[in-house]
């Protein structure tokens, strides 16, 4: 059972390829989670402050036995790309350059974005692809016009293939508002029907998904922090395995639903039963404005809601996880500004029935926790792109781990177990090296 390899060089390993040049980042919406990532990306490099929540920056994995002490870094270990390599850009509805949007979003401290001021007030966003439909509580001035969505999907395609001419490879990432609720509809079910669409300015085509359309077009990989609808379509699911071009699932996993996929199976595993979830929220951010429309907030109760009916397969234990009454509330309390704060009322029950209660009150910083999700996504789809066994398969699954809502093959129930998300990913990166898989069985040490 040993791993032979002891995180060496694999014949696996050497068909990724290497991360070398730069890496163009393509930031959709520079709001509060895009200027805390790119301005904390900044900090690190100039060894001001550290990644502090970021798997790939500070993670270690173990290779091989309990006993062989082997636990390199990850970014040692695994050919991700190097944070002074990172490169920039984006698009926002707004032209406040990613300085400006820093210090309006209040989401760092005044000094550390004045110390950066000289390197953020470079990155000026590109004009937008938006339309007030999708988001009620915005109204956008830095936009683009077009005589259809085609022709917009046309211009952003452009401004992507000039960013490509100064950098080596390119990832996009979503970190723009929540858009309203969209079911998927006819025109999302193949690639001729969304491109039809496109030309006919079909309603069912949010601008996130002009944008995804784009990127997976030009084979750039696509990764969305809000629970737009955007990639979860046959459409785009189809273009991501025909260009090479890797997708994952929606809407980072920073505050309350972190803490309920840490719960919950924590619950399920000791078997212990439960009656009701109730979640609320006070949040005073632009996102919370955006959120306190309820066709926005929709988009995200869908997505918040939908972890614990998977890790409780109440229809395997009916007599602890049938009969939830799962809520969750969001309410925009400017005072708060980023930093939410979430409570959750659980009432448990055990032995012979008897009942409990639960409470947790997570005084959060979203932006913060929101940050490190981002640049992990970005870095390990680039790797992922890199990887001849990954390119094409569209879906990574392998991302659930930083996702509310992780993205499956058709028929396949997410995994959202915080801890088999975990390890669903790091036996991933040993499979691409072409190390052993660590299943925790153990018996090799008592034989
Ligand atoms: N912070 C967290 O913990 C967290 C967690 C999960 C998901 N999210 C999601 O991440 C997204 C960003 O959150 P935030 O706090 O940074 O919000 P924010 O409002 O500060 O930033 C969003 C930015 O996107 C821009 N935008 C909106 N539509 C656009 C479009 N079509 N094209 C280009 N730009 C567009 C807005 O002008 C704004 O600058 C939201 O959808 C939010 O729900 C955040």
């Amino acid at each position: 059972m040993g791993n032979e390899q002891q995180g060496g060089t694999t014949t696996a390993a050497n068909k990724i390829e290497p991360a070398t040049g730069k890496l163009g980042v393509m930031v959709v919406g520079l709001g509060a989670v895009a200027t805390t990532f790119i301005a904390g990306v900044e900090a690190v490099r100039r060894g001001i402050a550290k990644p502090i929540g970021s798997l790939t920056q500070m993670g270690t994995i173990r290779l091989g036995k309990r006993t062989d002490n082997n636990s390199p870094l990850i970014r040692e270990y695994v050919p991700i790309a190097q944070l002074n390599d990172l490169v920039f850009t984006g698009w926002d509805i707004f032209e406040d350059n990613v300085y400006e949007s820093a210090a309006h979003a209040k989401v760092l401290d005044k000094d550390l974005v004045e110390q950066l001021k000289p390197f953020l007030e470079t990155i000026k966003p590109l004009p937008a692809v938006f339309d007030q439909y999708y988001v009620k509580r915005l109204h956008g001035t830095h936009v683009k016009t077009g005589k259809n969505k085609r022709d917009l999907a046309e211009q952003v395609r452009a401004d992507i293939q000039a960013f490509k001419k100064t950098v080596d490879r390119v990832v996009m990432i979503w970190c723009g508002s929540t858009e309203i609720f969209l079911e998927p509809a006819a025109v999302h079910q193949s690639i001729e029907a969304f491109e039809k669409g496109l030309e006919t300015d079909d309603i069912g085509i949010a601008p996130s998904q002009i944008y995804a359309y784009a990127a997976l077009s030009e084979g750039v990989p696509f990764a969305n922090g809000a629970p737009n609808l955007t990639v979860d379509i046959p459409a785009l699911i189809e273009l991501s395995k025909r260009n090479s071009a890797p997708i994952c699932g929606k809407d980072f996993k920073t505050g309350q639903t972190f803490m309920k996929t840490v719960l919950a199976p924590a619950f399920k595993a000791r078997l212990l039963g439960v009656s009701g979830w109730y979640s609320t929220n006070i949040l005073g951010n632009r996102d919370g404005e955006v959120l306190d429309d309820p066709e926005s907030f929709k988009t995200k109760e869908e997505s918040k809601l939908g972890s614990l009916d998977y890790i409780f397969q109440p229809e395997l234990y009916p007599d602890l996880y049938k009969d939830i009454f799962h809520k969750v509330r969001i309410n925009y309390y400017p005072p708060r500004g980023d930093n939410k704060e979430g409570w959750d009322n659980i009432d448990i029950f055990g032995w012979l029935g008897y009942p409990m209660q639960i409470k947790v009150d997570f005084l959060c910083r979203d932006s913060i926790l929101a940050a490190p999700i981002a640049l992990d996504l970005v870095l390990f789809l680039d790797l992922a792109k890199r990887t001849p066994e990954l390119r094409s398969i569209g879906i990574q699954e392998w991302l659930s781990f930083y996702l509310k809502s992780p993205q499956t093959r058709e028929g396949l129930y997410p995994e959202h177990d915080l801890f088999i998300q975990s390890m669903k990913l790091k036996n991933t990166l040993r499979h691409i090296m072409g190390a052993d898989l660590i299943t925790h069985l153990g018996l090799e040490y008592y034989d």
